[in-house]
């Protein structure tokens, strides 16, 4: 039989199989193998979170785990107290002080790679640390981080983390504007930011924008850091009279041993901002004790890190992901955690494959996009190169198709790595449902059932329970560690947005209150979850999440823009992608060079990860009598499929001339 043959033969016996074993040779060293963990957790709840918060070092013990009394404010390890930094450095120093913490590759290939051993992180997180305090930060102050992927950038969360400011880190993809509204709405009065970085080999400005941002800031910003990534293929912009040389910072306080400062276990280690329903960014609170125990359970549950791995996640530091799954979880264990600058296909697309045989990388995680991406590419890429390190596979931000997902087990793990199918969200701190590699199954195209000690129902509108294979609503029956506290300022909100579809409010009884995702999602007879997307106004595009109504109102905000609607359509590699319907004001033309503005609208409003796939102008939306926009027919349009009931639209004919203009 030639290659190609036993090829064919091997993707059709794959093509066939639903179900797969963990193999036997990742089973016999995995950190948990024990089936009966989900027993024990159910039987044990909440006292099972304790082995969580073991794997910290705390300054002072907890006395009680949970504390449920007023609910949704739920509070984990009350009256604990520890410190992140020391967790992920200090702590290591001993046994690890000379090992890798972070494993650092640059996008340009002619530059040294960099190595931080934690003691030397240790240093340098101590030396900026000092720096923050010398400009005034104390306990409490939201530090904002924006930045891209450089080492610069988890030293200062430690950082922050180590003197008890919170940080809140803005994806370097955003525009100038969306770092405004964050600093604005966390009264955030210092910013660490970069001169620029490397994107597909050109140096792009980042300061620039960072600039414009601090522009719009409403209140005084008093200091801000600039990292020198780019050195002389840098823009040359001078620092301003409040803007200082990392460098500089770091090099006054050489050798600066900085206390870490002792938290409650409930305060607030960072914040996120993320989007929901309405157009304002919601801030969500992640507290210190029950944030990191569930980031630190998870790693050494789920991804199987032990302090000798080489952990790799291709994701950015600037999303969720990142902060738990490149930073957070794995230092706490102590392990090395990969941070690479670039994108996959730069110069080649080998990148990944290359850096995972020349590190010996033991896991990867990253997103079902990048995946599509690889195997759109085509498996000589990775064949090329030698990727036998690999222990584990993992995937996160959206669903998986069965295709992606065998591609990824066959020619990434080479049919030898388990795949952790990771559900989970900004808001829930860490995973929430999957296989525990060394214990279940795996099916692919669904998650797998909730992690041990995890409470997950699938129920209908009226929130009851329904019967396996059909679909329903995705809700979390108990509280667990990692979950977000509040949104930041906004308690209100965050019983708005989480709790008050499904649980009765006026109830002080915590079995009362049920946790809402909006996912909507499926189970089976074994009890695994298959989640079916979002079932809000929120896009998932490459595994990102937009919210329509912060487009649509960029949108409008162009001038010559009346109404506009925005949805989620299919997309091949990115899984969904924006599609925009837009009304012109009387005496504008929707043409060429209106459909840029729009775009560069949505650029300057969000970032270019927002951009529109397609921009349709339409005389009307269609919109049921009593004026909703139906989103859902602008769906079918932009997926091309066959136009669902318009009978209930007070304008049924728009619909398909909507769709022939779309088709043009
Ligand atoms: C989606 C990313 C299916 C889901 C960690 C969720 C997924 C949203 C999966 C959260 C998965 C994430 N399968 N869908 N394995 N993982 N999602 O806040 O819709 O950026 O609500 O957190 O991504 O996105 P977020």
């Amino acid at each position: 039989m030639s290659g190609d043959d036993a090829d064919v033969e091997l993707e059709a016996r794959l093509e066939e199989q639903a179900e797969f074993e963990p193999p036997e040779s990742f089973v016999e060293q995995a950190n948990v193998t024990d089936a009966s963990v989900y027993d024990e957790f159910e039987e044990n709840w909440p006292e099972c979170w304790e082995g969580a918060a073991d794997l910290l070092d705390w300054d002072s013990d907890y006395d009680q785990v949970l504390d449920d009394s007023n609910p949704p404010f739920f509070e984990w390890f009350t009256n604990g107290s520890l410190n992140a930094s020391a967790n992920c450095l200090d702590r290591h120093l001993d046994e690890r002080g000379d090992e890798a913490a972070i494993e650092w590759v640059g996008e340009p290939t002619d530059e040294a790679d960099r190595t931080y051993t934690y003691a030397e992180l240790h240093r340098e997180v101590n030396e900026f640390a000092a720096g923050l305090r010398e400009m005034g930060v104390g306990e409490g102050d939201i530090v904002t981080l924006y930045m891209p992927m450089i080492p610069e950038l988890p030293i200062a969360m430690l950082a922050c983390a180590r003197i008890g400011a919170p940080h809140s880190v803005v994806f370097a993809g955003f525009s100038a504007d969306a770092l405004a509204t964050r600093m604005n709405a966390a009264d955030s009065e210092y910013l660490v930011t970069c001169d620029g970085y490397y994107r597909r080999g050109d140096p792009l400005d980042h300061l620039d924008k960072a600039n414009e941002g601090l522009s719009g800031v409403e209140h005084e910003v008093s200091d801000v850091v600039v990292v020198d990534r780019l050195g002389d293929d840098g823009f040359g912009h001078d620092l301003t009279d409040t803007q200082r040389d990392y460098d500089d910072v770091v090099a006054a306080n050489e050798g600066a041993e900085v206390e870490p400062v002792e938290r409650d276990a409930e305060d607030m280690l960072f914040l996120m901002y993320t989007s929901g329903t309405t157009g304002e960014p919601k801030g969500v609170k992640h507290t210190t004790g029950g944030y990191l125990s569930w980031a630190a359970w998870t790693s050494q549950a789920v991804l199987d890190i032990k302090p000798e791995d080489t952990y790799f996640c291709s994701a950015d530091i600037g999303w969720i992901t990142g902060h738990s799954y490149i930073v957070y979880g794995p230092l706490a264990l102590g392990t090395t955690t990969m941070m690479y600058e670039g994108t996959p296909d730069y110069p080649e697309r080998d990148r990944l494959w290359e850096i995972i045989e020349e590190y010996e990388a033991t896991q990867l995680y990253t997103a079902p996009t990048a995946i599509r991406s690889f195997m759109k590419w085509g498996s000589e890429f990775p064949d090329q190169h030698d990727l036998s390190s690999l222990r584990l596979l993992g995937t996160v931000g959206e669903p998986i198709n069965p295709r992606a997902w065998k591609w990824y087990y066959k020619h990434i793990g080479n049919e030898e790595c388990p795949i952790v199918d990771t559900w989970w969200q900004t808001e829930t701190g860490g995973m929430m449902i999957t296989t525990l590699p060394g214990v279940k199954k795996m099916k692919p195209g669904s998650a797998g059932p909730p992690l041990p000690g995890l409470d997950v129902e699938i129920v209908d509108n009226a929130g009851d329970q329904i019967e396996p294979g059909r679909a329903g609503y995705l809700t979390v029956q108990k509280p667990w560690p990692g979950m977000l506290r509040t949104l930041y300022k906004n308690d209100e909100r965050y019983i708005d947005e989480y709790w008050a579809e499904y649980s009765d409010t006026d109830s002080d009884d915590p079995d009362d209150w049920v946790y809402f995702p909006e996912d909507g999602a499926k189970i089976d007879d074994d009890g695994y979850i298959t989640v079916l997307g979002r079932v809000d106004d929120v896009i998932n595009v490459s595994g990102h999440r937009l919210g329509t109504m912060e487009i649509e109102s960029a949108i409008v905000g162009v001038e010559g823009v009346a109404e506009a609607a925005v949805v989620g359509g299919d997309h091949d590699i990115k899984g969904e992608a924006v599609y925009a319907y837009v009304i012109t004001e009387d005496g504008y033309e929707g043409d060429d060079d209106l459909r840029a503005r729009i775009v560069e609208g949505i650029e300057d409003a969000i970032g270019p990860i927002a951009r529109p796939e397609q921009v349709v102008f339409t005389p009307e939306l269609p919109k049921t009598r009593s004026g909703k926009i139906m989103r859902r027919l602008l769906e079918d349009v932009a997926n091309d499929e066959e136009l669902g009931d318009t009978s209930t639209l007070r304008n049924p004919e728009i619909v398909s001339e909507i769709r022939d203009q779309a088709r043009n």
